[in-house]
């Protein structure tokens, strides 16, 4: 995509990454994803805020020569992770007389990271403002969305907000604007889950102090850009309360049949008592997947027969996902197989500390899942019910 105008004197000139499939080589990107940069030319001075991946530095570079852009004074550095600063050295080395504008946090990991010189940087704290002759940057610490030392940027003049990460999805589109946002939606919750959802608290006190701002366009440095504000808000409103969804989800892996057995008459259980039920695969899933439905799901069971006494090791990929991510999910449990012993449940349920979950009584067959096993699993899904049914889930 060419540089493109959102204001006056105010463009979108970052990256589209079409092709990239995997982030930080873990998390799977089907859609691509774009390293959004942008150009803010004030009468006196001009800021460029963040700047791409650097196997992307090419087009940025080229985008800035095209709009006939000689000098920049400022690079804002919302974020040092290097999909949005790994280009600042580039731009530092061909605008000579540009500094590099963020907090001291960022600072140290910019020169950590990519080995600015300190001399190239100007420090800002909460609510300073940089003036850019006509237009006005105002700088908002947000801690923990995702790093330690992001921060958002805010364009008093045309109401715009620059977040970073932050309201950002891993989409690669030739819209601008988040248009289709019923794609935009999924690719941006997959986003949240991934990426922001450890963080939920944090992100909560933020949101309350973005009440302040009029905020008319928000600009995140990935996917398409939010015109019409409330959409974005009211999603992210929505992930981040403590409200859970009549929803069961089920990563499970089965080696021998024993328990996709179980799985299956499982998922027949729940729904039979009007549950929505999301069994996910490991052998097949996109993670990715699995991550987004933990966002709302009342409750996770993870399924896995026994291998050398513990859980299968997809289980246990799956297990130590969950728990990172740090869902609102309100209750677990495990249910599986094992053909002679073993200490798959103590293992699975040891790996759950961050959750805040009740556990629910496991169910483990030996072998082949027989008729008491079945009992069991309708036990499970009564208990399931009815805590979701005490708690006011629907
Ligand atoms: Fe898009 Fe945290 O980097």
């Amino acid at each position: 995509m060419a540089e493109t105008k959102l204001k006056t004197d105010v463009f979108s000139i970052g990256a589209i990454d079409w092709d990239r499939r995997l982030f930080d080589e873990l998390i799977p990107l089907p859609d691509g994803t774009s390293y959004n940069a942008y150009l803010i030319k004030g009468n006196e001075k001009t800021a460029l805020i963040d700047t791409v991946d650097p196997t992307k530095e090419q087009v940025l570079l080229e985008h800035l020569s095209s709009l006939g852009i000689n000098s920049i004074d400022y690079v804002i550095s919302n974020h040092a992770e290097q999909d949005h600063s790994g280009t600042i050295p580039k731009i530092l080395k061909a605008f000579p007389n540009a500094r590099a504008v963020t907090n001291a946090k960022c600072k140290g990991m910019l020169m950590d990271l990519l080995l600015i010189p300190e001399d190239k940087f100007v420090i800002v704290n909460d609510t300073d403002i940089l003036s850019l002759g006509n237009k006005t940057l105002q700088f908002i610490m947000a801690p923990w969305v995702h790093w330690p030392e992001t921060m958002l940027t805010y364009l008093r003049e045309d109401k715009i907000l620059f977040p970073c990460d932050f309201f950002g999805s891993h989409l690669a589109t030739s819209d601008l604007y988040a248009t289709d946002e019923a794609r935009v939606y999924e690719a941006a919750k997959r986003y949240y889950a991934e990426i922001m959802m450890p963080f939920r608290n944090n992100i909560k006190k933020h949101m309350e102090k973005l009440k302040q701002f009029d905020i008319e366009m928000i600009a995140p440095s990935h996917g398409p850009i939010h015109n019409k504000p409330g959409f974005i808000l009211d999603a992210y409103k929505d992930w981040i309360s403590d409200d859970v969804k009549n929803e069961v989800l089920i990563p499970y892996v089965s080696m021998h049949g024993s328990t996709d057995k179980m799985v299956s008459y499982f998922v027949d259980a729940l729904m039979k008592r009007g549950i929505t039920v999301k069994p996910f695969n490991l052998t097949k899933t996109d993670i990715g997947e699995l991550a987004k439905a933990l966002v709302d799901a009342a409750t996770i069971v993870i399924a896995s027969p026994t291998v050398l006494v513990g859980p299968h090791p997809a289980a246990v990929y799956a297990t130590y996902l969950a728990n990172a991510l740090r869902p609102k999910t309100k209750f677990a449990s495990i249910i599986g197989s094992y053909g002679w012993g073993g200490k798959m449940v103590d293992t699975i349920t040891g790996m759950l500390g961050n959750l805040k979950v009740e556990l629910l009584s496991p169910v483990i067959a030996k072998g082949y899942p027989k008729e008491h096993d079945f009992t069991l699993l309708e036990k499970l899904a009564d208990e399931i019910f009815n805590k979701h049914k005490e708690n006011n889930i629907v």
